[in-house]
């Protein structure tokens, strides 16, 4: 798959998310096999107006490189500058999003709610690839209480617009995350555009991502909730979309993961600012492991880089025993 001068390694994408996708996440990601990942949203208003913390979201790494960054904001002025922004920070993608029905975006005029008025998600578009020569892309839903016609209609504006691919989130904003995706309308877009379409929504198993390359004939998959602490969720999707056998990831994996994360996670935010983190996130890498609500109470209580290996070490002694124990 290709967006415009990037060539992918394969066809999945890891979908932004906030408070997840960052540095750290993403590069677990490459590693697992994921062809393309994507930052968080990042505020253009933030970026314009200098604030450190806007600019901190931004670190990129080679190793996960190609990388995408995402922006929201409603000035097209504003988000033109953005899009320059990020490319001289490194950017090798610039996505816009047209997709996030969170009240606090959509209460500016930005997300979502841009469905609502192709004149300015066209202004904005016009705007930003003026500004960048990156290749732009766009994240939708399918559209912002009924499923298809804004989404068809935006997609076109931004094939007019000179936008490299679109991704479609194929829920409305009314729905939020409820109901289930609308795949139909990602083979109808797919049908309506001449550039690459990238389908997201209810990739559950492996196996969803085959039957969504097949059903729809997009041309990439977004994965999104399946990945959350589990990033060889790609290499199971990969195996899957290249008709092999699906492999089995070792839930013991998951601890290598949990040291890695931690230590880039220090290294990216401090320890301190790390370790508040990590008490929310650690918990994602116990998904589906046993006693994972103990694991998740105690991570609530780490401060310091000790803490956090010291409650990983315990974890995994204790599952690796009851693992000796039972074979
Ligand atoms: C915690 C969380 C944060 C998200 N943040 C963003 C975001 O910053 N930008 C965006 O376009 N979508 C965001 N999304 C939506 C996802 O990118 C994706 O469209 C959605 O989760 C559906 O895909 P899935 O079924 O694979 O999870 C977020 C989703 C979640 C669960």
């Amino acid at each position: 798959m290709r967006i415009d001068d990037i060539k992918l390694p394969n066809q999945l994408i890891l979908a932004p998310m906030a408070g997840i996708t960052h540095m750290p996440f993403r590069i677990l990601a490459r590693e697992a096999g994921c062809g393309l990942v994507c930052s968080e949203m990042i505020s253009s208003n933030g970026l314009y107006y200098g604030s450190e913390e806007t600019r901190a979201m931004l670190v990129m790494a080679d190793a996960e490189r190609p990388v995408a960054v995402q922006l929201f904001g409603r000035h097209p002025e504003i988000m033109a500058e953005a899009a320059a922004m990020v490319e001289g920070m490194g950017a090798d993608i610039v996505d816009v999003n047209f997709g996030c029905a969170v009240k606090k975006v959509i209460r500016t005029g930005a997300g979502a709610a841009l469905m609502k008025d192709p004149d300015r998600a066209q202004r904005i578009l016009a705007a930003m690839r003026k500004a960048t020569r990156r290749p732009l892309t766009i994240k939708m839903r399918s559209g912002w209480e009924a499923s298809g016609k804004q989404a068809l209609e935006l997609s076109r504006i931004a094939e007019g617009c000179g936008v490299d691919a679109v991704s479609i989130h194929a829920r409305t904003a009314a729905q939020g995350f409820k109901g289930s995706a609308d795949w139909g309308l990602i083979e109808r877009i797919k049908a309506a555009v001449s550039i690459p379409v990238i389908g997201n929504g209810d990739i559950k198993r492996p196996s969803d991502a085959l039957k969504m390359l097949e059903s729809t004939h997009c041309d990439g998959v977004m994965i999104g909730r399946a990945a959350i602490g589990n990033p060889g969720f790609f290499s199971q999707a990969l195996a899957a979309i290249n008709h092999e056998p699906i492999p089995r990831v070792d839930p013991m994996e998951r601890f290598d993961l949990m040291y890695r994360y931690t230590d880039q996670m220090i290294a990216l935010f401090g320890e301190k600012k790390a370790c508040r983190m990590l008490r929310s996130r650690l918990g994602w890498f116990s998904r589906g492991l046993a006693a994972s609500s103990v694991f998740r109470r105690a991570a609530t209580r780490i401060d310091s880089r000790q803490t956090a290996e010291a409650l990983i070490d315990a974890y995994r002694d204790r599952l690796a025993a009851a693992q000796k124990n039972s074979a």
